[in-house]
């Protein structure tokens, strides 16, 4: 994707990471995605005293999307809180690929440096609508 579209969608991530609920593992996570007809939902890691019951960023984003009516979507950006570049857990992986298995992910920092992949990169030979 282009440099601005992509750093525009890594800034809203980063944005969105300042609501992150994170008092059980301190990792702040932000996550954008841009939809088919232009739009940008942004979602957070929401945590839980039980812990199995939190949600991870980029599924809070993309469930608001959906939610919203949207299920077409070009790029997913997502950003943690370390200098490490954060990329989807296995569980989001899946999560993105059930609506856009070649969607482009922006994986990035807490100053927002990112490496850019596809979906297809991250969850090779996937299981989706079409493998059935
Ligand atoms: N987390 C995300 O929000 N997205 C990911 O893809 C990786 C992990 C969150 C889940 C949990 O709240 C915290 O990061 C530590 O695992």
């Amino acid at each position: 994707m282009d440099k601005k579209s992509a750093a525009g969608l890594m800034a809203a991530a980063i944005k969105a990471r300042e609501n992150a609920y994170a008092p059980y593992s301190g990792f702040s996570v932000g996550a954008a995605v841009l939809c088919g007809d232009g739009s940008v939902y942004t979602g957070c890691n929401v945590e839980n005293a039980s812990y199995p019951c939190g949600i991870c960023a980029e599924r809070t984003a993309v469930s608001k999307a959906v939610s919203d009516g949207r299920r077409s979507f070009v790029a997913c950006a997502v950003t943690g809180s370390s200098a490490e570049k954060c990329t989807p857990c296995g569980v989001c992986r899946q999560f993105l690929y059930e609506f856009a298995p070649e969607m482009t992910v922006l994986c990035g920092n807490k100053e927002g440096e990112y490496d850019e992949i596809t979906l297809s990169e991250l969850l090779p030979r996937g299981f989706g609508a079409s493998s059935m």
